[in-house]
């Protein structure tokens, strides 16, 4: 491989979207930022400069950082914040993945608007094992507020409640016609007829898993999150925060007389609905061969048809989908899942409740007493004020971190019942300590704890392979009977199904301060998050790398 070499300098911006204009933070004054490539193989050296006045952070989600968990940027957990004039050069290098992953800010809620495609492309001289697209487009899904940043994460800390629903959905930072004053910012992508597309779609959403369809034509999934799978075609997909698929689009064989919507409309057990004027389209435009697409009339007269997408909260359609996943499992790509298990896990994951802090009446918990709070195993994750990795590294955890996170839920209890009957949430810095190489099997069980919600659940510094998931109560006992050790899809963040649960395994082959948290900002606020210690192995080069020397202080 090569190396190469990006400068981000993080500065402010204007921009305009649904009628109004914000000053936000950027990478290079881009909204989206830029796209960063890549090949499988290469070393990669971002140097970041903060110009701005907030702390930053810089996460590359899904790289696998082996050994090099310095550069994998959550604030507090692998690093401190670069602050305001100070910068540091993130150096890693990209070993056994290609396909798309992205970049995003890994402090408060800046991924708002600062995020950007990763895209790896193969070795050279290797080829897709789906036939060559003849171009490959990055699709990236976002939200914009018309409220400041800052404000919306106040909101969602202190009460839980409004306005942290964002005004837009966006494709490529463009909220598309069907949003006031947003004609003009509508992602278009002008096509030719009888070739094919690779899309390669990014969820940077804060806070909606969506569904996405294309009128009148299909999509072919081939990869998801770095990792090609057994392609098939779906007229829609899903695609939660955190999470990159990548999909091949057949454009019909001659001109159709018509251009396509390409929608997006959030999945929410809790909001039920379907296609309406407030869904972020973009369009699937035809140039026509006899004209150039120069021409002032181009494309002007011609219908444009709409997607059909499910209910919002088509639950069953989205286990549906996340079932047809499955890993190529050939000799090039196999799929190296653990077959026997050395520790095994059952988290529970969903929202509780803690005790309002000062002033009763700033809370909008379930009762006036209380706030929203998320958790795994009852346990709210709370920031430290030093980097955890740094704190492991030097022995230095007195203070910052304990290492009892619990391996199961604190009182067991009718996870998926009505009415719960644990609500009760700690807040701690507790971590999970894993032996070098461990073979890891963890189930995560959603809680109905105010009410069934699918949580995408983000691992840094591994893949992961899901070998089972299923609706209520996961059953220790006959559930891991039907676990798929042949060819489970392998990925880095995958949904705990709203009221069920998700089976996954992984090896610790990678030493170091892990992450894992939900992927739907308001809840790793509110605390949905938890972080794992892989310990060094015996051999030098099982052992996590020194800190770079330009590594931030707090
Ligand atoms: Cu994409 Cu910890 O995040």
């Amino acid at each position: 491989g090569i190396t190469r070499h990006y400068d981000f300098n993080v500065t402010m911006a204007n921009v305009t979207r649904l009628c109004g204009s914000k000053s936000i933070i950027t990478v290079n004054g881009q909204y989206p930022g830029p796209q960063l490539v890549a090949r499988e193989g290469d070393r990669v050296v971002v140097r970041v400069t903060n110009h701005v006045q907030h702390n930053i952070s810089l996460h590359w989600h899904g790289i696998r950082q082996l050994r090099t968990g310095w550069a994998d940027g959550p604030a507090y957990i692998t690093q401190c914040p670069i602050q305001t004039g100070q910068s540091y050069v993130y150096n890693f290098t990209i070993t056994g993945q290609r396909g798309t992953l992205w970049w995003h800010a890994h402090i408060s809620w800046l991924r708002a608007t600062v995020y950007g495609a990763l895209v790896i492309l193969p070795k050279v001289g290797v080829p897709y094992p789906f036939p060559a697209p003849d171009k490959e487009v990055p699709v990236i899904f976002g939200e914009w507020w018309m409220a400041d940043t800052e404000t919306i994460i106040s909101q969602a800390t202190k009460t839980g409640g409004a306005p942290n629903v964002s005004d837009a959905y966006t494709i490529n930072g463009l909220p598309g016609p069907l949003y006031n004053c947003s004609a003009k910012d509508t992602f278009k992508l002008k096509v030719k007829p009888g070739k094919t597309y690779m899309l390669r779609l990014i969820n940077a959403a804060l806070n909606g898993e969506l569904f996405f369809s294309i009128a009148n034509h299909t999509l072919t999934v081939v990869e998801v999150d770095a990792v090609y799978v057994k392609p098939f075609t779906v007229d829609t997909l899903v695609i939660a925060p955190g999470q990159t698929t990548n999909v091949l689009l057949k454009t019909k064989p001659s001109y159709p007389g018509a251009n396509f919507y390409m929608s997006a409309l959030p999945y929410s057990t809790t909001r039920p609905g379907t296609f309406d004027n407030t869904t972020v389209a973009g369009i699937l435009e035809y140039q026509c061969p006899e004209e150039p697409s120069s021409s002032p009339s181009f494309n002007k007269a011609l219908p444009l048809l709409k997607p059909t997408l499910p209910q919002m909260n088509d639950t069953n359609f989205v286990g549906n989908f996340t079932a047809k996943l499955r890993s190529l499992a050939t000799a090039q790509y196999p799929a190296a899942v653990p077959q026997s298990v050395d520790k095994r896990f059952f988290f529970t994951v969903g929202l509780g409740t803690l005790p309002c802090p000062g002033n009763a009446s700033t809370c909008q918990g379930p009762t006036n007493t209380t706030q929203f709070a998320a958790a795994i195993n009852n346990v709210s994750f709370v920031l430290p004020t030093r980097a955890l990795l740094h704190s492991h590294y030097t022995g230095l955890s007195s203070g910052v971190y304990s290492s009892d996170f619990p391996n199961t839920p604190l009182i067991p209890f009718n996870y998926t019942g009505t009415p719960p009957n644990n609500t009760n949430v700690a807040t701690g810095t507790k971590l999970m300590v894993l032996p070098f190489n461990a073979s890891v099997e963890l189930v995560m069980q959603d809680t109905s704890i105010l009410g069934t919600e699918s949580h995408p659940l983000h691992l840094h510094g591994f893949n992961f392979f899901v070998v089972g998931q299923g609706y209520g109560n996961y059953d220790p006992v006959n559930d891991p009977a039907s676990f798929n050790l042949v060819d489970p899809v392998e990925r880095n963040t995958v949904g705990v199904p709203a009221g069920g649960w998700v089976a996954i395994r992984f090896r610790a082959d990678n030493p170091g301060v892990w992450f894992m948290h939900c992927h739907l900002e308001v809840h790793t606020t509110w605390g949905l998050r938890m972080a794992w210690v892989v310990l060094d192995g015996r051999l030098p080069h099982q052992k996590l790398l020194p800190p770079p020397s330009d590594l931030p202080k707090c």
